[in-house]
């Protein structure tokens, strides 16, 4: 049994929050009277004759981290990679309905869909930088989208990417070694940097601590914290005591449907669906 999910360790189905934390939580409005960053209506999703979405209608509110959890195979990444349109990529499939950033359709026709990956970035679970050194992994997306003008701008902007990234402090030294000579850890938070440093709107993130230890773990919450005043963070943990660390809302998938979206305290605590409740108990999953 996935050590995560044991009754025991699950007891306390509360965050683990700071009392101001504590605070902020429950004076968190439901997640549609706020502004919404990015808005599913009824989207589903096949790839081929496989059905991986079922009629999602969700949004996900601005400046705050919102949590994708459920079983394995439920559509938590093809939620997160149809809201970029990563999976274009992949032939036989095809959606219905609609996803939109700030009111905008990302699917409609003359839709410029590398605009739509600049503002809305990326982080996978395995760490996936570049054969290339760090600087050069921060400085490719301001290269390719011509964000920046001349070496000192750009020099400037890797700085407040990898600073962002909380990573700036370890690599200052060593910009120009070979970013595959990080850690697992510090790979991840470059990829984060590498993300922020296009100036994205939302940040996607598929699981991206799970393959790291506590510590790193812990280093990429803290980040997911602080990142979230400035940016919309839809992350997927399979995770509980995580996505009831760093989240604010979270939404529970099951089967390719959206069972419950709500405050995660009050999902955690509270959940309104007997199939919620089971899983977050670890009945099944
Ligand atoms: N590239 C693909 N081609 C065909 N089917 C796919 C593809 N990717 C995912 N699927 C199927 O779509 C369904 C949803 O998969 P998805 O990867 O979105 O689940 P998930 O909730 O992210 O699972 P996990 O927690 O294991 O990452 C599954 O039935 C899966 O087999
Ligand atoms: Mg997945």
């Amino acid at each position: 049994m996935n050590a995560e999910l044991q009754p025991s360790t699950m007891a306390p189905h509360r965050p683990s929050r700071s009392p101001g934390a504590e605070a902020e939580a429950s004076a968190l409005p439901p997640a549609r009277e706020l502004e919404s960053a990015v808005e599913a209506t009824d989207f589903s999703f096949w790839y081929g004759s496989n059905q991986a979405l079922d009629s999602i209608s969700l949004t996900v509110p601005a400046r705050k981290v919102t949590a994708l959890i459920g079983p394995s195979g439920c559509g938590k990444s093809t939620f997160l990679r149809s809201i970029n349109r990563m999976n274009d990529l992949i032939p036989g499939i095809r959606h219905e309905g609609d996803i939109t950033l700030h009111g905008d359709s990302v699917y409609r026709n003359d839709r410029d869909v590398v605009q739509l990956r600049k503002s809305v970035g990326m982080v996978f679970q395995k760490s996936n930088p570049f054969p290339k050194s760090i600087y050069q992994n921060v400085a490719y997306g301001p290269k390719v989208n011509r964000l920046v003008r001349g070496r000192a701008e750009m020099d400037e902007l890797v700085e407040r990417s990898l600073r962002r990234a909380a990573l700036w402090d370890e690599v200052k030294d060593r910009l120009d070694s070979s970013a595959l000579g990080l850690s697992g850890g510090q790979q991840q938070r470059l990829c984060i940097a590498r993300a922020l440093a296009v100036s994205p709107e939302v940040i996607l993130m598929d699981e991206p601590a799970s393959a790291l230890d506590p510590v790193a773990t812990q280093k990429i919450e803290e980040l997911i914290y602080e990142l979230k005043h400035e940016y919309t963070i839809l992350i997927v943990t399979h995770n509980m005591q995580q996505a009831a660390r760093v989240s604010d809302y979270t939404a529970f998938f099951y089967m390719g449907r959206l069972i419950e979206m709500g405050r995660t305290q009050q999902l955690f605590t509270n959940p309104h669906e007997e199939q919620t409740e089971a899983y977050i108990t670890g009945r099944f999953g």
